[in-house]
């Protein structure tokens, strides 16, 4: 299924038996990419949402959401993407579904370029890639039975499946662990965890190749958040699906991703796959959020030396970011190159990509003789005071 395996995760396996419903399949019109080779890339992306004031609407700014990003999704892995509120998830995920039109950069599907495809160029790809909303309540219609919310990609891309849409929806409901009679129920009859497993089930209809899923599980409760996870990652195996998964939460990028991007402020911080950014993570900003999440043994935390790092202050405006590394006003390794010079993201590991002047875990980690900022210091000193 991917390049990493999994199977050291605590969570638990659910198998449920599924058939990749050949008769309801994609475009088949691209060349397929075999497991490991790019399926989608992604070349300097940006979405600027114009910000405007008064009557006429005059533009008085941008909020810079995606501020050029470059990354690939290779087939039959799971990418994470993890970041604080607001520093352009959603936003990156909505642009590689083309739910919204790119500012500028490109993006590519099996080496097809899709950036400026309009409605009906996008239909035929609509079939392969899908997107899993965030909140089961609000993304599933209330009129509508789940037949009708599972049936609606067939009648939007007139599929007609062998046997028939309901014999197909109800095929899929039991893919998702739901009964074949839940056909004629109405969302509000099922639970959280049921109506993601309907938004999946509506997702996986038209047998997709590339499924993003923004904060699948962060709506449900704890317990329930497993079970779905657990589903993804055997409806991965058992369909051969791809993923990018969308959540600020570090254990559940843990367990489902194969490689991770971390996201600041528009901008990719870091990306590798998912051994690499928790035994040797690379950006400061990667650093502090691991260090903000709960060890539950205290000795392998002592045996990790892992201290918490605690960011100061907020996020900068995405309206007004930060010159230089976007991350230099919280960063407590800045000095002046930081705050004047923009590090791109470069390989600085084998598959292990770094946008940071000064480098945690690499031999020039160190600011050496460079002055810190005062403000990068004041930072350090306040958390050196939170911690003691
Ligand atoms: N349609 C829009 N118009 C204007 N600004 C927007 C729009 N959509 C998002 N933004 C802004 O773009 C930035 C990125 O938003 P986005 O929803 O992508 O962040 P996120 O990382 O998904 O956050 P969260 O973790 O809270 O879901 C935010 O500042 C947000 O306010
Ligand atoms: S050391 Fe400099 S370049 Fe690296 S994250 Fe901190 S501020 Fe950014
Ligand atoms: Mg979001």
């Amino acid at each position: 299924m991917s390049a990493v395996s999994k199977d050291d995760d605590p969570m638990t396996n659910s198998a449920k038996s599924a058939d990749p419903g050949a008769e309801s399949g994609g475009t088949g019109t691209l060349t397929e990419p075999r497991e490991g080779e790019s399926l989608l890339k992604v070349t300097g992306l940006k979405k600027h949402f114009p910000v405007t004031k008064g009557l006429f609407k005059r533009q008085v700014g941008a909020v810079l959401a995606v501020d050029g990003l470059d990354f690939d999704v290779r087939s039959g892995e799971t990418l994470g993407v993890v970041g604080e509120s607001g520093c352009g998830k959603s936003t990156m995920g909505r642009l590689i579904t083309r739910l919204l039109e790119p500012t500028d950069g490109k993006i590519e599907f099996e080496g097809k370029d899709i950036t400026h495809l309009g409605v009906s160029g996008m239909r035929p790809m609509r079939r392969d890639i899908q997107m899993i909303f965030q909140d089961p309540y609000s993304s599933l219609n209330p009129r509508h039975t789940v037949g009708a919310i599972v049936g609606a990609p067939f009648k939007l891309q007139g599929v007609h499946p062998e046997g028939g849409v309901k014999k197909e929806v109800q095929r899929l409901l039991e893919v998702v662990g739901l009964s074949p009679e839940h056909y004629n129920r109405y969302p509000h009859e099922f639970s959280g965890g049921q109506r993601q497993r309907i938004g999946i089930a509506r997702a996986l209809a038209l047998n997709p190749k590339l499924v993003v899923a923004d904060e699948p599980v962060s709506a449900l409760d704890v317990s329930i958040q497993a079970q779905v996870v657990n589903l993804l990652d055997d409806l991965q195996d058992e369909l051969g699906l791809t993923y990018v998964i969308i959540a600020h939460d570090l254990s559940v990028i843990r367990h489902v991703s194969d490689r991770i991007a971390v996201m600041y402020l528009g901008k990719l911080v870091e990306l590798t796959d998912r051994q690499s950014l928790y035994e040797t993570p690379m950006h400061p900003y990667t650093r502090a959020l691991l260090s903000a999440v709960p060890v539950p043994d205290p000795r392998r935390k002592a045996a990790q030396g892992r201290e918490r790092i605690l960011l100061q202050g907020d996020v900068p405006s995405p309206m007004n970011p930060p010159s230089g590394c976007r991350f230099h006003t919280r960063c407590w390794k800045a000095t002046e190159v930081c705050k004047v010079k923009e590090p791109p993201l470069i390989p600085l590991a084998t598959g292990h990509q770094v946008a940071c002047h000064h480098p945690e875990n690499a031999p020039d980690q160190q600011p050496g003789d460079t002055k810190l900022l005062r403000e990068a210091k004041a930072a350090l000193d306040g958390a050196v005071k939170e911690q003691g």
